[in-house]
């Protein structure tokens, strides 16, 4: 955790009201917080929001913004927005979950990746876009990203 970020205790003193209203923000701020919604700080929220635990969840999962695991050393956004889908996305996104065995929003079992799907980053005429460790990479295929991955795979190990 970094220490300029709020700890659990802050962000709950900020929010001390209880309910629904502030489920949202309270989520973000602990994910930005540890980095992903565990589930013991879900039970937290549960407790502190007076929520139960099945709804929190409920909520969460609806939004593709919250990570229940924590994020790999290697973290790949997939942007899934419409220019990027009729350029391909959905079939380099395939090839992504296949080639790592792990699905958007989870993180592969050795921790070296992690994978979003994220919706529009701005950079449309480049799709497919990734984006790894906040680097972008344009004009992406099923047929280049096997490389991609690997690239960052050789450096990390
Ligand atoms: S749709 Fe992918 S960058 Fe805009």
């Amino acid at each position: 955790m970094n220490a300029d970020k709020m700890s659990r205790k802050d962000i709950f003193l900020k929010y001390s009201e209880s309910g629904r209203d502030n489920l949202i923000p309270v989520l973000q701020e602990i994910q930005e917080a540890e980095g992903f919604l565990s589930e013991e700080s879900i039970i937290a929220v549960g407790n502190h929001l007076h929520l139960p635990t099945s709804k929190i969840y409920g909520v969460a999962t609806f939004y593709n913004q919250f990570r229940f695991h924590p994020q790999g050393k290697n973290h790949i956004q997939i942007c899934r927005g419409t220019a990027c889908h009729v350029l391909g996305s959905a079939s380099v996104q395939e090839v992504l979950e296949k080639m790592l065995k792990i699905k958007a929003g989870e993180t592969t079992k050795d921790g070296l990746f992690s994978l979003e799907v994220v919706a529009c980053i701005g950079a449309c005429g480049l799709g497919a876009v990734i984006c790894v460790n906040g680097n972008f990479h344009a004009k992406v295929t099923k047929d280049t990203i096997e490389e991609i991955v690997e690239n960052y795979r050789n450096i990390s190990e």
